[in-house]
């Protein structure tokens, strides 16, 4: 069972009640990680690329990966545009065999996101690929903003938003942020928020900006010169809150990165002697592969490949 729909995984999760974990990949390495991540956990998983992540290696490089290995799994996955911000992206996306997109018109006024999004569901409808949208903004511990009400969402505009556009599913912010430094203080999710925006749209949601950052990878950062100290992510037991209360899709990135880049760091100062990159590149993807399978199992989709 190959790459197929993001719907059919998002209706089964939501159905279900559980979370398909979505990982982000740039390279060979993190794709071939979570991929064999999610075959040892018997887990359905998405895997995404975000434009920037197209700008870097080549949709062509990217797609080209997943579609030459998809049939060397028997875990279904979902190959998934994350933060699409142009239509022509999700074209593009179209033309090389995403079964699933994001547009992501989050930071435009509501009524712009609303005609955008309705246009992208119009094209990939009939082709059968899932659409994700996003209502509300995802802000950072660095960025100011005057009220949390002013970029969370507004569960009643989603409900609105989810039967004028015929999406798959939502991304509703509800108080976490992209990278390292989601929280000044403790984490402050509004579960309330998101409970109301599941009983109103009963569909399947995403959360962004999900990751852990845990203290391991960050301390071994900093062990070894690098320099993210206030670094703060979201904690296990938030993400199983916010899975009971109907999140069926979690993004994570973040995670990925630090397990990769603490590995190297710490490699870079004790392999001095050695330059060949498949020394340090194989025990970074190792690591990698490692959070993949410790997040899918905070998600609850292990062994759920079995419902496909
Ligand atoms: O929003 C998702 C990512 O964590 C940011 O990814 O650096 O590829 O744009 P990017
Ligand atoms: P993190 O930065 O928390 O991993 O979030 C990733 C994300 O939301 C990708 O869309
Ligand atoms: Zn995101």
């Amino acid at each position: 069972m190959p790459l197929i729909s993001g719907k059919l995984i998002l209706d089964k999760a939501n159905e279900f009640g559980f979370a398909v974990g979505a990982f982000n990949f740039n390279n060979m390495e993190f794709l071939k990680a979570i991929l064999e991540a999610a075959e040892e956990e018997e887990a359905p998983v998405f895997v995404q690329t975000t434009e920037s992540a197209i700008k870097y290696a080549g949709i062509e490089y990217l797609s080209g990966m997943v579609n030459s290995v998809k049939d060397s799994y028997r875990v279904p996955f979902a190959l998934h545009l994350d933060h699409g911000r142009r239509i022509e992206t999700v074209l593009l996306a179209l033309r090389h065999g995403y079964t699933s997109v994001m547009i992501d018109y989050s930071h435009r006024p509501y009524d712009e996101n609303l005609e955008v999004t309705r246009r992208v569901v119009s094209l990939c409808a009939p082709l059968g690929v899932a659409v994700e949208a996003e209502l509300g903004r995802l802000v950072g511990a660095e960025d100011n903003v005057e009220s949390r009400e002013e970029v969370l969402v507004d569960p009643v505009q989603a409900k609105e938003f989810a039967l004028r556009t015929g999406i798959d599913s939502l991304a509703p912010a509800v108080g976490t942020a992209h990278g390292v430094f989601k929280f000044k203080e403790e984490a402050d999710i509004d579960f309330e928020r998101l409970r109301k925006v599941k009983e109103l749209t009963n569909m399947p949601l995403v959360l962004h900006g999900a990751s852990g950052v845990y203290y391991e990878y960050v301390a071994e950062i900093n062990r070894h010169g690098g320099d993210i100290k206030k670094a703060k992510g979201v904690p296990d037991e938030d993400i199983r809150k916010a899975v009971e209360l109907g999140i069926n899709k979690v993004n994570t990135d973040t995670d990925l990165r630090l397990a990769f880049m603490a590995t190297l760091r710490r490699l870079l100062e004790e392999e001095k002697g050695s330059v060949d990159p498949r020394k340090f590149f194989k025990p970074a993807m190792e690591e990698v592969k490692e959070v993949v399978k410790r997040r899918i199992r905070l998600y609850g989709s292990s062994r759920k490949a079995s419902l496909f």
